[in-house]
């Protein structure tokens, strides 16, 4: 099923080249889509590797996204349909927002954040998520969202890099049917978080917890002393929006540090050319608001458009394998934007769940976080979208703030093929290139790297110039260089083919390998540990672990169990290994590096290719030995 020819690429090609001649004052034509309170008097102000959008003008995120449609008829329009996943409901309008946006607003004021602040939040998928966003964004403050499945640890590291004062909460999320104690997660993390002095929580249940006088307070107290109205401050263009935290190849995460201007614009326009939303679209993007995917897609570009969202708490498949479909069915969603682990989870259970329900609202299918493979694709453009809806499978990280390679159904180009990304978005200069940074021909696996800033590019890592130069603009001069493999085939389009770095994706989660190994090494049993990410069929990645214990200690369930247990401690029940190797050597170049090519091998039962590089002679009869060794593990 190559090609299908949805539309002529003709047209599609003339708009990427026009945007591509002048790319400033193309970016500066999509910029006059978004309000600004004062124009900019420079559209881009490049001082390698920072980049600046926008420059000198002045606008306010949630005056973008809500104020504006107090303006039109969409201040009746709905912005939210919330459901959890009993089937409770919420519909919120795009006045009821406003108000509840500015109320909040009002009341993190009364308690002291000012423009410039950095404020924590670590919520569930509930409508006061999408309200503290756009709160703190009314008043200037900077948010930083913690995906609310990280654990204690994880929260309070984040915490501390940013030093923030205060932090936004729940008391519980709700999961497959059951409540998860984010509180008492919070009260252990904030044990060593000495800067916070606020805690804002939202009380969902009628659970008693502990409340912290002087430090807790509850979001629905606070509203009581609100005012009605905020004034939404005027910030500069580059003036931080938020900052997220990604996984890097050290054991530090990145704090990813977007505009509020430059990442407006690229939101918005994204936005349309991909999906290409009208007012009609009802849009439903099931990534959760803690990944880069909820920030841009689910909160910042739908709002900015004053479309009509659905908000899903909870699991796909609980309490039922059609729960995603009846919601489709049930809304009428027309756009609708997952995973692909997601889509490999369905496809095993079969059509039967989804012929249950009238999906026929679909117009456009999305997908992103990982390789989608083209029997997936196939399964999806099939089975989902009835062979009627493109899939837009959009390229792009935390990094990027928005789709960078996807088709674009908005600006009526590509044909598509099962399994690539297409062509670069207008404005995106993306190419593959060799080691030395020099383009690789047609059909050659290399770098994908991009070659012009645009206005969605992170603004730096949080206070870390040095670290945001070294990773992005160093190994290739002048470049911005992604950490993922691609081919580009014979009519340009880009086949991704993952992470070229030591992190992994599992379920389309961005870990890093050093992130485990360090929380495995924790362990006072523990001596050395590598971590390698192995192909899994639903996952897409899954993780693997060699370990070498400590003289005396002995490879027993309870070891493997504290292992496990620490990861889930350290990071969160997302990084649980799928298996654990106890052995005796690990591989190691002379200068003493881990060779995780060779792991990756062994798991994998292929060749394990050159190995002159390893630390000893020795030591490769041992690797071949461990290959043996892991393989019997695997037949057993
Ligand atoms: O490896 C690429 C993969 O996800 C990485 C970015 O991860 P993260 O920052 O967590 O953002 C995920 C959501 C935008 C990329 O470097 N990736 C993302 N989208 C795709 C993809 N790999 C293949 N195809 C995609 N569509």
């Amino acid at each position: 099923m190559e090609n299908k020819k949805f539309y002529p690429i003709k047209r599609y090609l003339e708009f990427y080249n026009h945007a591509i001649s002048d790319l400033e004052s193309f970016w500066e034509k999509e910029a006059e889509k978004i309000p600004w309170f004062k124009r900019w008097e420079k559209g881009l102000v490049w001082e390698e590797p920072f980049a600046r959008w926008f420059v000198g003008g002045a606008l306010n995120a949630s005056y973008a996204c809500v104020d504006v449609h107090m303006h039109s008829w969409r201040k009746n329009k709905v912005a939210i349909y919330w459901e959890d996943e009993n089937g409770n409901t919420k519909t919120i309008s795009y006045t009821q927002l406003y108000r509840e946006v500015n109320r909040f607003a009002s009341a993190l004021k009364d308690i002291g954040v000012k423009k410039g602040d950095i404020v924590v939040l670590y919520l569930p998928m509930i409508p006061e998520l999408v309200i503290s966003m756009l709160a703190t964004a009314r008043i200037g403050a900077i948010h930083a969202i913690v995906f609310s499945g990280f654990s204690s640890e994880a929260l309070a590291d984040r915490i501390n890099d940013t030093g923030a004062k205060v932090l936004i909460t729940a008391d519980f999320g709700i999961r497959r049917g059951k409540f998860v104690p984010l509180k008492e997660i919070i009260d252990s993390a904030l044990k060593s978080t000495p800067t916070i002095e606020k805690v804002v929580l939202v009380k969902r249940t009628q659970e008693e917890i502990n409340m912290e006088e002087g430090r807790d307070l509850l979001y629905h107290e606070l509203l009581t002393q609100a005012e009605n109205y905020t004034e939404p401050e005027s910030v500069e263009s580059s003036h931080p929006l938020y900052i997220l935290y990604t996984s890097g190849t050290t054991g530090k995460p990145k704090g990813i540090v977007h505009s509020t201007g430059g990442y407006l614009v690229y939101n918005y326009a994204t936005y349309k050319w991909v999906f290409d939303v009208s007012d009609e679209s009802i849009y439903w993007c099931t990534a959760d608001i803690g990944w880069v995917t909820g920030h841009s897609y689910i909160v910042y570009a739908p709002l900015l458009h004053g479309a009509t969202i659905v908000m899903y708490e909870g699991a796909p498949d609980y309490p039922h394998l059609d729960r995603w479909w009846e919601i489709i069915e049930k809304y009428g969603v027309t756009i609708f934007y997952t995973s692909p682990t997601a889509l490999r989870m369905f496809m095993r259970h079969g059509e039967e769940w989804i012929k249950r329900h009238d999906l026929s609202s679909l117009k456009i299918l999305g997908t992103v976080g990982e390789p989608i493979n083209p029997e997936v694709w196939e399964w999806y453009y099939r089975h989902i979208g009835g062979e009627r809806c493109p899939i837009v499978d959009t390229w792009w990280q935390t990094e990027t703030g928005g789709m960078m390679i996807s088709p674009a159904p908005g600006l009526g180009p590509v044909p598509l093929k099962a399994g690539s990304t297409t062509l670069p978005l207008p404005g995106i200069d993306a190419e593959v290139v060799d080691d030395s940074g020099n383009p690789v021909a047609t059909g050659i696996k290399g770098y994908l790297v991009i070659k012009r800033p645009w206005p969605g590019m992170l603004m730096g890592l949080y206070h870390d110039p040095v670290r945001y130069k070294e990773v992005y603009w160093t190994k290739f001069k002048g470049v911005y260089y992604t950490g993922d493999y691609a081919i580009k085939d014979e009519e340009g389009y880009f086949w991704l083919l993952g992470r070229a770095d030591e992190t992994l994706k599992v379920a389309g989660h961005r870990i890093g390998t050093a992130e485990v190994e360090s929380a495995v090494v924790a362990n006072a049993f523990v001596a050395e540990a590598a971590v390698v990410g192995v192909p899994d069929p639903i996952k897409g990645e899954a993780i693997v672990i060699f370990t070498i214990l400590k003289d005396g200690y002995k490879p027993e369930a309870d070891v493997k169990e504290n292992i496990i247990d620490s990861i889930r401690k350290q990071i969160g029940a997302l990084a649980t290994p799928r298996e654990i190797y106890f052995v005796e050597k690990l591989p190691k170049t002379r200068s003493g590096k881990i060779m995780r090519r060779i792991l990756k091998a062994i798991t994998q039962g292929v060749p394990i290719g050159d190995v002159t590089t390893l630390e000893d002679e020795a030591s490769v009869d041992e690797i071949k030995q461990l290959y043996d060794e892991v393989h019997s593990m695997l037949k057993g």
